[in-house]
């Protein structure tokens, strides 16, 4: 295909992604995709400006680097310059070009060379910007390439427009959980296979967090490290702030026992003992927990308690399973495809769980899934793509498990 044409034919599918998908960050974080494939980007960014503190954030980017947390004033770096004019750049060296006090992803440890920056305008105000950072082959950006961002962000102003955007950041982010440059390799035969390539994701207090990714991209594994059951090969972990990347065995039982809990896609539970029992068993080895009745009550099985699991249901089992994780009153729970063993009134159920012990008891959820329904539930959405981080999506409003469908 030509230039043109391939030009031509991305702006053709941005058209199609912005006017047919019905929900707009969805359609904004397609858009970007497109973009990004067709340019050849190494990194791609959609802010949003904030109208009431007059930041910007990230609501969608997709690169190597967590740049979820960040925000910068309007009107400083390239980007805010971008939002506060309204006008477009194109860069050819953006960190040293002197019209900029460079750029984020200075940061980030990520040279930004070559770059687009167009604004996002409604109507009435510039509402943030579309990035576009480095080309694959290190060249540099087109004045074509840049019509077409320009195109994609006149046209996604319309669907802003119509669909409205508001962002609720809900106050400051806390980072409970930090991962840089996490690598792991296992020996393969007389050699070894990195698994994960270098992961840098921040995990925050109190957010759904879930991650996608093809089977076998290294989603199981990253989150097999975080919760201590997995040992990193390289790069840092940090709990809390504190460094955890080779934890003594004391340390890491004493993490595993007051501070996570885990739900797979099998229950594992014990066939001999009761609902209750099986969730006793684990609050007497807890050092703070809430009462084995209470946990039970949490998922909603109150009247099942003393079944034996070969009685419940799937969904029934699972539900104990995850009051199980929940009696020990942990921080942050990890569950693994909880629901892929599940029917989907029966994964609903599940989800509304998980739903309820976020806001009610701020427990921090993060979720591997394969179905992207359920990626519209999360806070966050990040994409595991062969051992790195993919994309890192922020979900504006997020929906409720009985808004699932599929
Ligand atoms: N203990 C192990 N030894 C060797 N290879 C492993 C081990 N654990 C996982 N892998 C490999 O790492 C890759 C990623 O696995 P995993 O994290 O389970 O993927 P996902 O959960 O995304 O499907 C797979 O190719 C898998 O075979
Ligand atoms: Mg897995």
């Amino acid at each position: 295909m030509t230039d043109d044409r391939r030009l031509a034919r991305a702006s053709y599918e941005i058209m199609e992604q912005l006017l047919e998908v019905d929900r707009l960050e969805e359609a904004l974080a397609g858009s970007l995709e497109i973009i990004v494939r067709t340019l050849g980007c190494e990194a791609g960014v959609i802010w949003y400006l904030d109208p009431k503190t007059g930041r910007l954030s990230p609501i969608f980017h997709i690169g190597p680097s967590d740049i979820s947390n960040i925000s910068i004033e309007n009107g400083i770096g390239v980007e805010g310059v971008v939002t506060s004019s309204g006008k477009s750049a194109l860069l050819a060296d953006a960190a040293s070009d002197s019209r900029f006090e460079g750029t984020v992803f200075d940061e980030g440890g990520f040279t930004a060379k070559s770059m687009i920056c167009v604004p996002l305008n409604n109507l009435h105000d510039v509402i943030g910007c579309v990035q576009l950072i480095n080309k694959k082959d290190g060249g540099a950006f087109s004045e074509e390439e840049l019509r077409i961002c320009e195109r994609m962000a006149a046209l996604a102003a319309i669907v802003i427009e119509e669909k409205g955007l508001s962002v609720d950041h809900g106050g400051e982010k806390e980072i409970m959980i930090s991962l840089r440059g996490v690598t792991r390799e296992f020996p393969s035969g007389d050699s070894v296979v990195q698994v994960l390539k270098g992961i840098n994701l921040d995990i925050y207090r109190n957010e759904f967090l879930v991650v996608l990714g093809e089977s076998g991209c290294g989603k199981s594994t990253m989150v097999n490290i975080i919760g201590g059951m997995d040992s990193l090969t390289d790069g840092q972990l940090l709990i809390d702030g504190k460094d955890f990347s080779h934890p003594t065995s004391r340390e890491l039982t004493d993490f595993r026992r007051a501070y996570l809990g885990f739900v797979f896609q099998s229950y594992n539970l014990m066939p001999n003992l009761t609902a209750q029992e099986n969730v006793q068993f684990i609050a007497d080895l807890a050092e703070d927990p809430m009462s084995a009745e209470e946990a039970i009550a949490m998922v909603g099985l109150t009247d099942r308690a003393d079944n034996f699991p070969a009685a419940l249901s799937g969904g029934q089992q699972q539900r104990v399973a995850i009051a199980r994780a929940i009696v020990k009153r942990p921080q942050i729970i990890f569950a693994d495809e909880p629901t892929a063993a599940l029917d989907y009134q029966t994964s609903i159920e599940v989800l509304s769980v998980f739903e309820r012990i976020i806001k009610d008891r701020g427990t921090t959820v993060v979720m591997i899934t394969h179905n992207p329904e359920i990626a519209k539930m999360a806070n966050r959405v990040v994409k595991i793509k062969n051992g790195r981080v993919g994309s890192i999506r922020t979900n504006l409003h997020p929906l409720r498990a009985e808004e699932l469908v599929w």
